[in-house]
């Protein structure tokens, strides 16, 4: 039966030596500037494609938690993901050796049920292990249906891939721990910004509403998904300064007085100057959202009294998130205001303490921003 398939319209040749390494050095370059691993896994699949002169091919990475084989498909898809000892790719995984088949349909670990599914035909496969610097292997390299006459994969073909997996193999766990430590930079700065309200009693909620907020009136604003997401993620931390603060005056159930107040006001330097020599782009953002987000429009604000648009529209979103949910949630020193009254604030304050451009998306939008408030709400409040 498969002896009159047809792969496809153009029957290939393999790869010249020059024209294998012209490839190998353009993924080269394209490679060592990736680091998002997505897009890692889509060009390590297409060196390999092009190196083996391959129809398809796929890079599987191991999840060891899961017992699953995971890898993308395409820009935007979810990932796919197996149990990491189906099918060939799976055995190679297991036994940790390469597999060359020459028709799928002749090997009985091969599933026909895919290619049913697909309406693809699989002739020849070619799988080989990926292995980390300490050897241990990481996925597999699966290649589909060889594109020149011969139809099926040479040991060259395994030798070529081969090589292009322990290349790999070396950018995806870069990649894999570059994934981890952003990971992580993103949980501790979460969790500085919780440290900065909690000791005001104030639940790590407040932080997520006041990133949600700024999200939306960033992107509201006009500002693209990358910098509405920095500010998203550099706006929880713009009390952290409150780190500093005694807590007999963090804590104080009553009105401040004027020299409590003047001592509060420090939270702004303070954590202005524990964020402002860090060369990350968050934490320099969060330096600018810590120093800025009691400045006013009008100029009557503090550290610096700045006003309009000196202030930086990272301080001016970050000020009518911190005081929208400052008003619509309890505080140690005050009970949640009634909608209403948090509009008519805002209403007054528009162009005297706050941006009115920013005021005028607020109100226009604020069905969103009290969804935003449901979602996360205190849970004290809820008891
Ligand atoms: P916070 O509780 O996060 O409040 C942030 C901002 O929301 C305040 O900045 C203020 O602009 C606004 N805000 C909060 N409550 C009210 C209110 O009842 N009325 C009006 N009109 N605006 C309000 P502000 O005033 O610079 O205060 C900075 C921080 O100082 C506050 O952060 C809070 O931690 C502390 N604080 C301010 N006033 C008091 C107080 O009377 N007692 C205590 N214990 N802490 C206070
Ligand atoms: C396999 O069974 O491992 C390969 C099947 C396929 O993806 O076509
Ligand atoms: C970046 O801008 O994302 C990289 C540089 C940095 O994190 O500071
Ligand atoms: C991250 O995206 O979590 C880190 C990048 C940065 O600090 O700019
Ligand atoms: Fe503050
Ligand atoms: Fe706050």
């Amino acid at each position: 039966m498969h002896e009159d398939f047809d792969i496809g319209p153009k029957i290939r040749q393999d790869l010249s030596p020059e024209e294998m390494l012209k490839i190998i050095f353009d993924y080269t370059a394209k490679i060592a500037n990736e680091k998002s691993l997505d897009k890692l896994l889509m060009l390590m699949a297409d060196l390999g494609r092009e190196l083996i002169v391959s129809d398809r091919c796929t890079l599987w990475l191991l999840d060891k938690n899961k017992g699953e084989l995971w890898t993308k498909v395409a820009h935007g898809l979810d990932e796919i993901r197996i149990p990491a000892h189906s099918g060939i790719a799976g055995k190679s995984l297991q036994t940790g050796e390469p597999i060359i088949i020459d028709d799928a349909y002749l090997d009985e670990r091969f599933n026909q049920e895919v290619d049913r599914r697909s309406g693809y035909r699989t002739k020849a496969i070619l799988v080989t292990p990926i292995r980390n610097n300490d050897g241990e292997i990481v996925g597999v390299y699966q290649a589909i249906n060889k594109m020149t006459s011969a139809e099926v994969f040479s040991q060259k073909d395994l030798e070529h891939l081969t090589l292009a997996a322990s290349y790999s193999g070396k950018s995806i766990e870069a990649a894999l721990l570059n994934q981890e430590i952003e990971e992580t930079q993103k949980e501790i700065i979460f969790t500085m910004g919780e440290i900065g309200e909690s000791r005001s009693k104030e639940t790590g909620n407040h932080v997520k509403r006041v990133a949600e907020y700024s999200y939306l009136l960033a992107r509201k604003y006009g500002m693209s998904h990358e910098e509405a997401d920095l500010l998203k993620m550099a706006s929880p931390m713009h009390d952290i300064g409150k780190v500093a603060i005694p807590d007999e005056i963090l804590k104080k159930p009553g009105k401040l007085t004027e020299e409590e107040f003047t001592i509060m006001q420090s939270h702004t330097v303070i954590g202005y100057n524990l964020l402002k020599n860090s060369s990350r782009r968050i934490l320099k953002t969060a330096a600018i959202v810590a120093y800025q987000h009691h400045e006013k429009w009008n100029g009557k604000g503090y550290p610096e009294g700045i006003s309009g648009e000196d202030i930086h529209i990272f301080g001016r979103i970050t000020a009518i998130a911190d005081v929208f949910d400052a008003l619509a949630s309890d505080r140690v020193y005050k009970k949640a205001w009634e909608l209403d009254r948090v509009i008519n604030l805002f209403k007054e304050e528009r162009g005297q303490h706050f941006d009115p451009e920013l005021v005028d998306i607020l109100l226009y939008n604020i069905g969103e921003f009290v969804k935003i408030k449901e979602a996360y709400r205190d849970e004290v409040l809820d008891r």
